[in-house]
């Protein structure tokens, strides 16, 4: 059994990638025919990228929970949807049919409306990876409210500048979350995130981890009080009909300037494009087991535990806990318990889980396996070996699949077993997808062999339509710095066939254990102590963690180090979140600076790479005294 957009052999996808330049509106048009549409759309594709105005489908009408769950509800019912993963593994597994999936959607829909949730509104997403978290993001889609989800790991400060931003007058969240022993609580970061005025008018909280919290009167309503009062009546199953270009989600990620950008992604593009990818670079078949290993709090889990899996009709499994808790072969243990078939995962995952060798892995079938995927960051050689050869076995494709918030969806990569595998190496893009490789200045470098700052050059279905409530910030960011091209803020090479290597950003993100995080975001952080006068933030490279953040922070002289670091990382923690905690603080008097005052985060870099000896020229400095000063008391 396969899909019948479903590429099976190299001539295959060599065949749809020449259909696809080719022609992309024939192309596109072929593979949406095999979705669930209302209406069909008028006109495949209307764009620029000067604007930018990229539409697709455009007409078509459709819900994509249809999609997900109403189609397979019917043919296979009693396939199972998702399946959870308990943080403890002795609690109970929970599986949910497409059937049961449905109902549970269909119900909180109705939650939602008797609410007062409407088309159009902003529901913020604050939750652990329970299967309520998937039901009530497709809840919100199945009622055309747009889910902005935050990542359960970030501070009530960046819940609440997201839940300004967008206008979020509804809030999902549970009392707590389960990583590792003990439980730990969310809603209180919810509650100090709507302190004050905020366009929330309720919280819905699910009680997910029995731990003692407040609810404000008036504002908070329990998940299972709501589902409760709607036992015994007729539901109505609340639907909406949305348009192809309608927005499905907004989802906050990190540039390199300002303040996080709220990605915009709509409907029938997205759906098409991340369905599409989902089947062929891992190339599922109907019965296969699929787990990623993700958080839908990235997006990540949005189009590849969630919407790309569920339209495709697979069964998808969540994971609540982390890889090392009860210890370091729990990902193991859930391969070997639900007979795995395949696996995406992180490379920071794979570097933390070869620090504990190979016992393990003793005794846990791994036999099920048949594809293994990575997402994130480039995977050095040695983690992309070690995860071939001890969890894949040597005979399961390894897909080094490269992506980003702003595509949606996978864009170069291996389609497993299809074609080619190649160590560090995303490899070709997906049909419909036309990578360029740009110089410093715009020129386009043509051939193989080369080396540049990625682009694309023509639109795809699943890629951001814009930022939300600031459309200029969308065209500045990614339109403007190649006009012509989407420019991704990352380098990469072509070698001699064509295949692509990703070599990291080139721009001031940093991709700590896979989370993005803009340099400038901690800079802030940093800079509202008192105490401190300027900071400048770089990455360097960290064993496990892929990158970590190295702070360079010039203090007032007015408070003692320690009691300044201590100042810092709460100040981080609470700004961010304690993923964005600079791995290394050091203290110095200045920080270079060109003759306008720019600091110098080439020299930084260098430092913190330990790269001492080759810092290029620094006499144009304005102060290149300060260089030998920090090179002194560097970090190591
Ligand atoms: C990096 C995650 C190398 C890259 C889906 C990109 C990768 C950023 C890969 C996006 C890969 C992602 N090889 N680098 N296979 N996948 N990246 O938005 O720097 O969280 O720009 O999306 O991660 O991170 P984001």
């Amino acid at each position: 059994m396969s899909y019948p957009y479903q590429l099976m052999t190299q001539a295959d996808y060599e065949n749809a990638y020449r259909k696809s330049v080719e022609n992309p509106e024939e192309f596109w048009a072929g593979v949406a025919e095999n979705f669930v549409w209302r209406k069909k759309w008028d006109k495949v594709l209307e764009w620029n990228f000067t604007e930018p105005s990229v539409k697709w489908f455009i007409g078509g009408k459709l819900n994509i929970t249809e999609n997900c769950l109403d189609q397979w509800a019917q043919k296979q019912p009693d396939t199972p949807a998702i399946i959870w993963e308990p943080n403890n593994p002795n609690d109970p597994t929970i599986t949910l049919t497409y059937k049961e999936l449905l109902a549970k959607v269909i119900e909180f829909a109705v939650v939602l409306k008797n609410n007062g949730v409407e088309k159009g509104d902003r529901v913020c997403i604050y939750m652990p990876m329970v299967t309520e978290l998937a039901i009530a993001m497709l809840a919100c889609a199945r009622i055309g409210a747009i889910h902005n989800i935050v990542f359960g790991g970030f501070s009530a400060k960046s819940i609440r500048d997201r839940i300004e931003d967008s206008q979020c007058t509804f809030v999902i969240t549970a009392d707590g979350v389960y990583r590792g022993a003990k439980p730990i609580d969310l809603k209180s970061a919810v509650d100090a995130a709507l302190e004050g005025d905020t366009p929330v008018k309720k919280v819905i909280v699910l009680n997910h981890a029995n731990i003692a919290i407040s609810m404000k009167e008036g504002r908070d309503l329990w998940w299972h009080n709501e589902i409760a009062s709607l036992q015994g009546k007729e539901l109505k199953d609340p639907i909406e009909e949305m348009d192809a270009e309608d927005m499905l989600y907004i989802l906050y990620t990190s540039g390199s300037t300002g303040k996080p950008k709220g990605v915009v992604h709509t409907t029938g593009g997205y759906m098409v494009y991340v369905t599409y990818s989902f089947v062929n670079v891992f190339q599922y078949k109907p019965g296969d087991i699929y787990f990623c290993t993700a958080d839908i709090g990235w997006v990540t889990g949005h189009s590849y535990i969630v919407y790309g899996p569920l339209a495709a009709g697979a069964t998808s499994l969540m994971f609540e806990g982390i890889p090392t808790y009860p210890d370091a072969g729990r990902f193991w243990d859930i391969v070997d318990k639900h007979k795995v078939n395949i696996l995406y995962t992180a490379p920071t995952a794979i570097r933390s889980l070869m620090a504990f060798g190979l016992d393990p892995l003793k005794g846990k079938d791994l036999g099920s396996l048949k594809v293994i995927g990575s997402v994130g960051e480039p995977i050095n050689l040695e983690a992309w070996q070690w995860y071939y050869d001890n969890v894949g076995k040597k005979n399961c494709p390894l897909v080094d699949t490269w992506w980003q918030t702003e595509n949606g969806g996978i864009l170069i990569s291996t389609l497993a077993g299809v074609t080619p595998s190649i160590p560090t190496f995303a490899t070709r893009p997906l049909p419909g997808i036309q990578p360029v490789l740009v110089d410093a200045n715009g020129k386009e470098l043509e051939g193989n062999n080369v080396a540049g700052n990625l682009c694309i050059k023509f639109p795809w279905p699943s890629m951001l339509r814009t930022t939300y409530g600031d459309h200029e910030r969308c065209r500045l960011n990614y339109f403007a710095t190649y006009p012509g091209n989407y420019f991704s803020g990352d380098g990469a090479l072509r070698d001699e066939n064509g295949n692509y290597r990703i070599t990291g950003r080139v721009d001031d993100v940093i991709n700590v254990s896979g989370h993005r995080i803009g340099t400038a975001e901690v800079e802030s952080a940093i800079n509202v102590q008192d105490s401190v006068v300027e900071s400048a933030v770089v990455g360097y490279p960290h064993d496990i963690k892929g990158q970590a953040l190295y702070a360079f922070v010039i203090l007032d002289g007015n408070i003692s180090e320690a009691d300044a670091l201590a100042k810092i990382n709460t100040a981080v923690n609470k700004e961010i979140g304690h993923f964005a905690r600079p791995d290394k603080i050091q203290f110095v008097k200045g920080l270079p600076k060109t003759r306008s005052g720019k600091i110098m985060r080439r020299i930084l870099r260098k430092i913190a790479e330990g790269e001492m000896n080759n810092l290029g020229d620094t006499t144009t400095l304005l102060n290149p005294e300060v260089v030998e000063e920090i090179k002194n008391h560097r970090l190591s």
